[in-house]
């Protein structure tokens, strides 16, 4: 583990703040956003930085990311973390108002939603700031124990059926998906 992967780890279990995302996830983030070289970047859910760290360590020199938490403190630790990179801009706000705001801007190269808004609602919307050529990712799609009662039946989960769906190219929108029945994993699990 990097230092500042283990120093968020133990930050998150101090706070007790269980969504952190998980170490091979946020590196997985990372290397896809190497692969896409995006200009502008955007994160929906900070947490206290751990993909956002991966995230701009990965971002060309002239690429800027935007990074979207509601929650104060959390934020705060990411600042104080990484906050001194000039290419990330941290918003202390809803990501549904973010959202609102930037719809009709320049869009986004790369969408990494990992919060309510934009994953489980407003999806066309975020959708749509995805630039030509773009990619759109999520994860946490497959069940796990610890969802609350009733949080399948949002629907949302079982559009992508996959770990981490990555939807690529701009002006679309994952209503197709929705029709396609989940893929049974080809090696059991
Ligand atoms: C899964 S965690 C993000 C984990 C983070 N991306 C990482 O790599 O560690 C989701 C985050 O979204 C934040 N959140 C919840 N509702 C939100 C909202 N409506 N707008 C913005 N952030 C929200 C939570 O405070 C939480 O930090």
């Amino acid at each position: 583990m990097l230092d500042i992967e283990r120093d968020l780890s133990d930050r998150a279990a101090i706070a007790g703040f269980t969504q952190q995302g998980a170490v091979e996830v946020a590196r997985f983030i990372g290397a896809l956003t190497r692969l896409v070289g995006p200009r502008r970047a955007l994160e929906l859910g900070t947490g206290m930085g751990l993909t956002t760290y991966h995230i701009l360590s990965n971002l060309p020199p002239a690429g800027m990311l935007d990074s979207v938490e509601s929650d104060q403190v959390l934020i705060e630790v990411a600042r104080e973390a990484i906050g001194g990179d000039k290419r990330l801009k941290l918003h202390n706000r809803l990501g549904e108002d973010f959202i609102s705001d930037a719809l009709g801007s320049e869009g986004y190269d790369l969408i990494f939603a990992d919060t309510w808004p934009g994953k489980y609602f407003l999806l066309d919307e975020v959708l749509r700031m995805v630039r030509p050529g773009g990619v759109y990712v999520i994860d946490d799609m497959n069940h796990s124990r610890e969802w609350p009662d009733g949080h399948e039946e949002k629907g949302d989960c079982r559009k992508f059926g996959g770990q981490a769906a990555i939807a690529i190219g701009g002006h679309g929108s994952l209503a197709g998906w929705n029709r396609c029945p989940k893929p049974e994993p080809s090696v059991p699990l």
